[in-house]
């Protein structure tokens, strides 16, 4: 409790100096105000856990100040002392919310005093708790405000990042292209204690391998030609930050044993450099292969592979989990009829129909891409078929859409899916064998 700030407020000096000097008082860190006024300022400027104020006070009054506190800084309890006559005005301060009130000399009942103290500290710290978890909430709600998808494989990697987030382990995150593998990293940076600090990404295949060598270890004046002044990497500038090492399998072979050693040990030299540097970054990185089967191959070092394995999050495609896809397609079609000011609102059914029975190779990238396109096109409130740039599923079942047709549509597409396998497919569809077998015999009678 000695860092616990306790704001002392009394106009008589010899009363400060006394309360000072009681036993039990050196346990606290004590701040002291001979006015309302004044002690309202301490309050604008430091943060108190505790106010104890007398009532009566030259100018502006003791319950005037708790009034005040009340209304502005309400999460500080506060403590009346009252001497001879001003119990009244303390009594009608603790019906408003006061914590308590004691009477002057506190000498007399000096023990129940300092309980008193100690429970409105530890209201105080309980609340500050509160606040703590209510904005760790709340910065988990904004990262992931903008990761969309309830299926249980995103529900699954949300849980995995706020998991890993505070903890500052190397993270591999595995998935195709445009799963939202940099999303993700992202929100792990966000939610993490570094938040505040920077977030550099790099993509390894984006540089010839000599550039990306200096681009993440930094050179030295001359160490080079061109190299015309000292550069700082980018395990340098992390410092206290997050790195994304995007697409870390296209890393060149010469640079795995360099990676290695910077991720066991922080410590690194930049090209050219004789001194060695140090740097508390963390180390997310991304892939869209599959790394054993990058080493297996002989392409990528086991050992930097090891240390990459820490903590996998995979991110299924999409067509593994196209209950996201209206989910997606809809907020992103709010988002880009707002930003450039299109009718779009909503699609039609063969519009999402099509959009659920493609197979999105790109991913969310390439989901995203068509529904800007379509809301640029789309002169009207619906986006039909015609603005949307993908491979039509099957023409014919287009063309005529009521419940049966759709019923029968899936059923042919889980057929196709599962390569005919009735088994398969019903599980697909969430029904029986049996069922899919009835249904399927149905439709060939009707033909
Ligand atoms: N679950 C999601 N919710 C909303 N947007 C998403 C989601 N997943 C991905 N996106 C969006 O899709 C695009 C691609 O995502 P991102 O760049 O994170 O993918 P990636 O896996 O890093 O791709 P690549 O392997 O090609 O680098 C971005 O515009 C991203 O905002
Ligand atoms: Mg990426």
């Amino acid at each position: 409790m000695l860092s616990s700030k306790i704001l002392i407020v009394d106009d008589n000096a010899s009363f400060l100096e006394l309360f000072r000097t009681l036993p039990g008082a050196d346990q606290f860190n004590l701040l002291f105000s001979t006015s309302a006024e004044e002690a309202w300022n301490v309050l604008r400027s430091k943060a108190v856990d505790l106010i104890i104020c007398d009532v009566r006070l030259p100018g502006m009054s003791g319950t005037d100040l708790f009034n005040k506190v009340q209304d502005e800084l309400p999460e500080i309890p506060f403590i009346l002392i009252t001497a001879f006559g001003s119990t009244e005005d303390a009594i009608e301060a603790v019906k408003k919310g006061a914590f308590h009130y004691f009477e002057k000399p506190l000498t007399n009942r000096l023990d129940l005093f300092w309980a008193t103290v100690r429970e409105a500290l530890a209201k105080r710290n309980a609340l500050k708790e509160l606040n703590i978890l209510r904005e760790e909430r709340h910065a988990r709600n904004q990262a992931f405000s903008s990761f969309i998808g309830r299926s249980p494989a995103i529900e699954a990697v949300k849980k995995a990042v706020s998991q890993v987030a505070e903890v500052s382990i190397t993270v591999l995150i595995e998935g195709e292209t445009g799963t939202g593998k940099e999303l993700v990293a992202r929100a792990i940076h966000e939610l993490s204690p570094r938040c505040d600090k920077p977030f550099f990404a790099v993509n390894c295949s984006e540089f010839s391998s000599g550039v990306l060598e200096s681009e993440l270890f930094g050179h030295e004046k001359g160490a080079f030609t061109g190299a015309v002044a000292v550069k700082k990497g980018l395990f340098e500038l992390a410092d206290q930050g997050t790195l994304l090492l995007d697409e870390i399998s296209e890393s060149p072979a010469y640079l795995q044993p360099k990676l290695l050693r910077v991720l066991e040990s922080g410590a690194f030299k930049r090209v050219g450099g004789s001194c060695t540097l140090g740097s508390d970054f963390r180390i997310v990185a991304a892939t869209n292969k599959d790394l054993k089967e990058e080493v297996a191959s002989g392409r990528f070092r086991k050992d930097l592979f090891y240390r990459l394995n820490v903590f996998v999050i995979h991110i299924p495609p999409l067509r593994e989990r196209k209950q996201d896809i209206p989910l997606i397609a809809e907020h992103y079609l709010k988002r880009f009829a707002r930003s450039f000011h299109r009718p779009a609102e909503t699609f039609s059914e063969n519009a999402m129909l099509t959009l659920m029975a493609y197979d999105w190779p790109g991913n969310v990238r390439e989901l995203v891409n068509v529904i800007e396109r379509a809301v640029i096109t789309c002169t009207g409130s619906l986006i039909t078929t015609r603005q949307l740039h993908v491979e039509s599923p099957s023409q014919q079942t287009l063309s005529d859409l009521n419940l049966k047709n759709m019923e029968r549509f899936y059923i042919e597409l889980a057929l196709k899916r599962s390569g005919n396998n009735k088994t398969k497919a019903a599980e697909i569809l969430g029904i029986s064998r049996k069922t899919l077998i009835e249904k399927v015999k149905r439709y060939e009678e009707e033909l």
